[in-house]
C-alpha cells in the first residue's frame, strides 16, 4: 500500500529524543510507502531526513535479524555515536557504521552496538530474496537505489514475454545479480557477467535463495568490454542489457573510464541488441548530471543508426536527499 511521503525532517542534533523520534516516524512511514515484502530500504537519507549530505540509515532486516548501517561521509564524534547506539538499542538493532570515501573502500562497516552478525542473512525486496554479508567489505550485497529498477526489469520482462516465447537479458558489470535475479523470476533468461568470481559464486547463491534453477541461466565470469563483442560477433542477442558500470575499473591493464567510454560501451551493447530490445545504462559518476547522461545514449543510438525512445528513471522514494544515480532506458524502436 502506498502512503503519504513524510514530509520534510529538521536537522537532527543527535540528542537521543530528536534522534528516537525522526527515525519512530520514518520506520513508520516507510513501512507505508514501501513495495509489499521489502525489508531492506533506507530509513533517513541526507539532509531533508535531518541528516548531513552523504549521510544515511539504511535498514536490513529478517525474522531474527535487525541490522541498522549508518553511514556517514566524514567520521562523526564519540558524542553522536553514543546517541546513536542508545537509538539503536531502543529499537533491538545491530548498529554498523560505515565512513564513505575512497580510503575505506576496502572496510567491512564497524560493528558500534547489538548483536552482532556474523553471517551472510536473508532481507526481501518485492519479494525477492537477497544474501547481505556485514563482513564481506565495503558493500553489503544490494545496492537499495536501483530498487525500481529492478522492478521495471521484471515488468519489462513480462511485457515482452506476451509477444515472444523466450527473453533473454544480459546483466553486465552485476555485482551479486540483483537484476538478473528479478529477470529470471519474471520469466527470463538470464546472462550474469561480472569480473569478480566471489561475486558470481554469491550471484548463484542469491539465485538458489529464490528457488531458480542456476543451470537454466548463465554465469559468466569475464569483463564486460571484452564479451560483449563477442556476443556481437556471434550473433548472441538479447531482449535486455542492463549496464551499471564501477566510474573506473581496470582489467589486465586495460582502463574503463565512464567519462571516456560510456559511449562506446553502450554502442557495444546496442550490437547484441535483439529488435525492440531495451538498455538499462546507469551511473553513479558525478561528474555527469542526467542531462549530460542522456545525451551520451542518445550519441549512441545515433552512431549505432538505432531509433529509440530514451526515458530517465527516478531514485526511490526512500531517497530523498540523493540525485548520485543516473539511470535511463534506451528503448529500441
Ligand atoms: C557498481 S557494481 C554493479 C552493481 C550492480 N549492477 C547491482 O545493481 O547490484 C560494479 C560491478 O562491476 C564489476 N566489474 C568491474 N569492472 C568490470 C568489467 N570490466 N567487466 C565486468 N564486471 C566488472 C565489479 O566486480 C562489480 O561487481
Amino acid at each position: 500500500m502506498k502512503g503519504k511521503f513524510p514530509s520534510k525532517i529538521k536537522s537532527i542534533s543527535f540528542d537521543f529524543k530528536q534522534l528516537n523520534s525522526a527515525i519512530t516516524q520514518q520506520l513508520q512511514a516507510r513501512a507505508n510507502f514501501l513495495p509489499s515484502n521489502t525489508t531492506a530500504y533506507r530509513l533517513l537519507d541526507g539532509p531533508s531526513e535531518g541528516l548531513d549530505r552523504g549521510s544515511c540509515l539504511e535498514v536490513y532486516n529478517n525474522t531474527q535479524t535487525n541490522a541498522w548501517l549508518w553511514q556517514t561521509s566524514e567520521a562523526p564524534t564519540s558524542l553522536e555515536i553514543k546517541q546513536f547506539i542508545k537509538v539503536a538499542n531502543q529499537h533491538k538493532a545491530s548498529l554498523y557504521l560505515k565512513t564513505l570515501g575512497a580510503k575505506n573502500l576496502s572496510k567491512s562497516p564497524q560493528h558500534l552496538s547489538g548483536v552482532e552478525i556474523t553471517k551472510p542473512f536473508l532481507v526481501k525486496e518485492s519479494g525477492r530474496s537477497y544474501w547481505i554479508d556485514f563482513a564481506s567489505g565495503y558493500s553489503q550485497g544490494i545496492f537499495l537505489d536501483q530498487r525500481d529498477n529492478r522492478n521495471q526489469v521484471a515488468t519489462l520482462v513480462a511485457e515482452r514475454l506476451k509477444s515472444k516465447e523466450e527473453v533473454k537479458i544480459l546483466n553486465t558489470f552485476a555485482y551479486t545479480a540483483g537484476f538478473s535475479v528479478s529477470a529470471a523470476l519474471a520469466g527470463a533468461t538470464t546472462t550474469t557477467l561480472d569480473l569478480s568470481n566471489t561475486y558470481i559464486e554469491w550471484s548463484k547463491r542469491n539465485f538458489e535463495a529464490n528457488n531458480i534453477n542456476i543451470n537454466e541461466h548463465y554465469f559468466l565470469k569475464g569483463d564486460t568490454l571484452e564479451w560483449l563483442p563477442k556476443f556481437a560477433k556471434k550473433e548472441r542477442l538479447f531482449d535486455g542489457i542492463v549496464l551499471d558500470p564501477p566510474s573506473f575499473s581496470r582489467n589486465k591493464g586495460k582502463v574503463f573510464k565512464v567519462q571516456d567510454h560510456y559511449s562506446t560501451l553502450i554502442e557495444q551493447a546496442l550490437l547484441c541488441l535483439a529488435p525492440q530490445g531495451w538498455v538499462m545504462c546507469s551511473t553513479n559518476y558525478l561528474g555527469f548530471n542526467l542531462q549530460q547522461f542522456e545525451s551520451i545514449a542518445k550519441k549512441a543510438c545515433n552512431s549505432q543508426g538505432i531509433r529509440a525512445d530514451i526515458t530517465a528513471a527516478k531514485l526511490p522514494e526512500d531517497f530523498p536527499s540523493s540525485n548520485h544515480l543516473k539511470v535511463v532506458f534506451i528503448q529500441a524502436l
